[in-house]
């Protein structure tokens, strides 16, 4: 596995800037000192990931993110043996670090990883929470501060790539949204410095922009973009120019399309 795909991030990382929108923080809890997995359903850019590490960092455990990918296999996550210095030697996977450290693993975009994967989750996402090493002939029982996160967007999902009714119900499920403008203006203030007031704006240009999906768009605007607006205007590009470079280009292709959405922002900002 590239390294790309593994991020760990340390048990006394600083805790990571975020604003609740519902119940999210005290169901993480829960499920946490329940010893149950958590799936977090939603679109892009939405705060699925920094919820996690915020999560992660407030408990005070090791996150171990894996981005998954139509490659990953169960080796990836559980490790393998590697020749090292002339010597074969066991290395475990990001999983298997989790489970036998303590910790959170966070599966990112689980639906696109191999179907082997869920042979290895299954076991340790219901009561049981055993990781059996085939290789290493091991059986790992999880300890009580492990935790198994996964995430997708349903949007993205196609018949090829969905979750199992076995593999889905194993896990207590949340959905996650666009936050509400209130909060997104603070996020939006918060990570780009812009003053609220003006992202009040750019948060109620995204809400028509958003009531443009479906028509030509596959997905609504997300947060993580009107964060980079707001931070290019911030740094003093022109507000058009902004716009365009995060809130259209992105977006789409299609030569109408763009126009469309370039008259939104125009109507918003003149
Ligand atoms: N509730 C929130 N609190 C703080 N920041 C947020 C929140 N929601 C979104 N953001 C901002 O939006 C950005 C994108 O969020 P994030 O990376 O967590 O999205 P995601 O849901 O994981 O998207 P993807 O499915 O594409 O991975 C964050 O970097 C952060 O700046
Ligand atoms: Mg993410």
């Amino acid at each position: 596995m590239t390294l790309s795909t593994v991020a760990a991030q340390s048990a006394d990382q600083e805790i990571p800037y975020y604003d609740s929108v519902g119940n999210e923080c005290a169901m993480f809890e829960h499920a946490y000192a329940q010893r149950l997995p958590l799936l977090l359903k939603g679109p892009t850019g939405c705060g699925k990931t920094r919820f996690v590490s915020h999560m992660a960092a407030k408990l005070g455990k090791p996150l171990f993110t894996v981005s998954c990918h139509d490659d990953l296999t169960a080796a990836d996550l559980t490790g393998r043996y590697l020749l090292q210095g002339g010597e074969t030697r066991w290395v475990d996977g990001p999983l298997t670090r989790a489970v036998r450290e303590g910790g959170i693993c966070y599966l990112d975009e689980v639906v696109e990883a191999r179907k082997d994967v869920t042979v290895v989750l299954h076991p340790l996402t219901d009561d049981r929470r055993l990781l059996p090493l085939e290789r290493t002939g091991e059986l790992l029982e999880a300890p009580d501060d492990f935790m198994l996160v996964a995430s997708y967007n349903p949007g993205y999902q196609h018949i090829l790539k969905s979750l199992k009714p076995s593999t889905r119900q194993r896990f207590v499920a949340m959905t996650f949204d666009f936050p509400p403008p209130k909060v997104e203006r603070d996020i939006v203030a918060r990570e780009s410095g812009l003053e609220s007031e003006r992202c009040a704006a750019l948060v109620n240009l995204a809400a028509s922009l958003r009531a443009m999906k479906g028509q030509d768009l596959e997905e609504g605007i997300s947060t993580r973009l009107l964060v980079y607006c707001a931070t290019l205007i911030q740094a003093g590009m022109p507000i058009r120019d902004a716009a365009r470079a995060t809130l259209v280009e992105p977006l789409s292709d299609d030569a109408d399309v763009q126009e469309g959405l370039m008259e939104a922002v125009q109507a918003t900002f003149g």
